[in-house]
């Protein structure tokens, strides 16, 4: 994707679709909506309102261009009310161009912004980067297993420009446009790795991703088998790997920036690619979608893609313990105890709670290497989902800077992150009458409890917050611009926090 930004005047524009931002009450009250205006001779008007605008935040009209305009469609999307656009209002009309650009094979999409923005100071690196990211998000799709699609049929994107009338810093625009775009197509390759079913990434294959990109992008990479997880003695991690014929790995990448680093960073990421629930088995239904289970390690890829692309000047890990939960005749059973990687033992009493078991062993691992910040992504339980429904995850831990960091983070990207309680006292939901603990902490507070489980496995003296995104890692179906399917959630958020420390 080509990337232009400069200054011209709306009807010399030329491009495919012509995306105009506009705010203010009914949008009227901003320069872009006058200048459209202008450029079609009047009748803006009423061009919107017969198709249903209303100019509230959000609102999105599409026409055919008039002969006058020098490109094929128009989008008109309202920002918001002035004073008040920022990044997400931003990266969401963008997502909508991006969409309606693949899907009516628009290739070349021009941005046209509020000369007025740039006064308010909204149109700042922010927000053009969130434009990059929204523009790269909305022009996704998963259809490689149509066969009826063809594959020169597929459209995407090929110039971006971004206009205004005025003087502006192009340079700077120009990088926070493409750092958008970077950071919206590792997003993407984390949606691509969710929605590809169990039977094409297996652990396996996981792992080999994750190891190309590694030496693609100039990362170290390393790999610990079987062997070697038992040698470290990560029985958790490894019974849940029981019942499947597949082979389990925990892999190791790392990002090193070439003037050194005065933090590490490490993000670890539940990556089951099938759960079927073990013995304690899942309904059809709730198998359906299990192939995101490995969406933890998915955001873990992505960002780790980001950071490396960016060359961000920290020290960055992605860790992930990959395998699948199964029923196979080795299974491990409910009733099992199981001893973990820091010695601790943990009765199983349902095989479905095995994300954390395999999360256990990958903490552990990942304390061993030191790190000044650690952060967990899972898909871990369906009471997260249940608190926080379909867009938000839950964040919990001990690092009191860590969860502000990132929960200002996901405000800016776009990607909500809502803080849950770790009451001292919920620890006794986990006790078990034989072991250290049991995987299953009753009705009530599930989310919190899985926390609490983690806890057990992280040092101390580790700023740690976990995060549970059972809920925004994959829609059932479409909400807020999210269409269904995998959502890559929280890749930007991830990469925005790691760009402040
Ligand atoms: N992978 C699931 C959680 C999940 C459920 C993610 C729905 C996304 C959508 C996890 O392994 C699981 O099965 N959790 C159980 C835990 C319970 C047995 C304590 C759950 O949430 O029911
Ligand atoms: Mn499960
Ligand atoms: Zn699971």
């Amino acid at each position: 994707m080509q990337v232009q930004v400069g200054s011209t005047q709306l009807s010399n524009l030329s491009c495919d679709l012509l995306v105009v931002g506009v705010y203010g009450k009914g949008g009227r009250r901003s320069e872009a909506w006058k200048a459209l205006n202008r450029a079609l001779g009047g009748g803006l008007d009423s061009l919107l309102e017969v198709q249903g605008w209303t100019g509230k935040e959000g609102d999105v009209v599409t026409f055919p261009a008039p002969g006058r305009l020098r490109c094929k469609l128009v989008m008109v999307g309202s920002l918001g009310d002035r004073g008040s656009v920022g990044p997400n209002a931003l990266r969401d009309l963008a997502n909508a161009a991006g969409s309606r650009a693949v899907k009516s094979k628009l290739g070349r999409v021009a941005f046209f912004l509020d000369p007025a923005l740039d006064k308010r100071g909204e149109l700042d690196r922010p927000s053009v980067q969130a434009l990059g990211e929204g523009l790269v998000f909305g022009s996704y799709s998963f259809d490689r297993y149509r066969s009826t699609k063809k594959k020169e049929d597929a459209a995407s994107i090929t110039d971006v420009y971004l206009y205004f009338e005025g003087r502006r810093d192009r340079p700077l625009l120009a990088t926070a446009l493409e750092r958008g775009a970077i950071v919206g197509s590792a997003q993407n390759r984390a949606r691509d790795l969710v929605n590809e079913p169990a039977n094409s990434i297996t652990p396996e294959a996981l792992v080999a991703y994750a190891r190309k990109l590694s030496s693609d992008l100039g990362m170290d990479f390393k790999v610990l088998d079987e062997a070697a997880c038992k040698k470290r003695g990560m029985g958790a991690f490894l019974a849940v790997g029981q019942g499947t014929d597949m082979t389990s790995a925990l892999a190791h990448m790392i990002w090193k920036p070439a003037g050194g680093a005065s933090k590490r960073i490490i993000l670890v990421g539940k990556a089951l690619t099938y759960d079927s629930g073990g013995m304690c088995l899942k309904p059809a239904g709730g198998q359906a979608t299990m192939k995101m289970d490995m969406g933890g390690s998915a955001a873990v890829i992505g960002a780790m893609a980001a950071v490396a692309e960016l060359q961000l000047p920290v020290e960055v890990h992605g860790i992930f313990a990959a395998t699948e939960n199964m029923t196979g005749a080795s299974a491990y059973h409910t009733g099992d105890v199981l001893t973990a990687s820091n010695g601790k033992t943990i009765e199983v009493l349902n095989t479905d709670a095995e994300g954390r078991l395999t999360l256990a062993d990958a903490l552990v691992y990942a304390c061993e290497q030191k790190p000044d910040m650690l952060v967990d992504l899972a898909t871990l339980t369906g009471a997260c989902m249940v608190a926080l429904g379909p867009t938000v995850g839950g964040i919990m831990g001990t690092g009191r800077g860590v969860i502000r960091g990132l929960r200002s983070a996901g405000e800016r990207a776009g990607e909500s992150l809502w803080e849950l309680p770790m009451p001292t006292e919920y620890r006794e939901l986990l006790n078990s009458k034989i072991a250290d603990m049991t995987n299953l902490g009753g009705r009530f507070g599930g989310a919190i409890t899985a926390g609490i489980f983690l806890k057990e496995f992280v040092d101390e003296d580790v700023p740690w917050a976990h995060i549970d995104i059972a809920g925004p890692a994959f829609m059932d179906k479409p909400m807020g611009g999210r269409p269904y399917g995998a959502t890559g959630y929280p890749v930007r958020a991830l990469v925005e926090w790691i760009s402040m420390n």
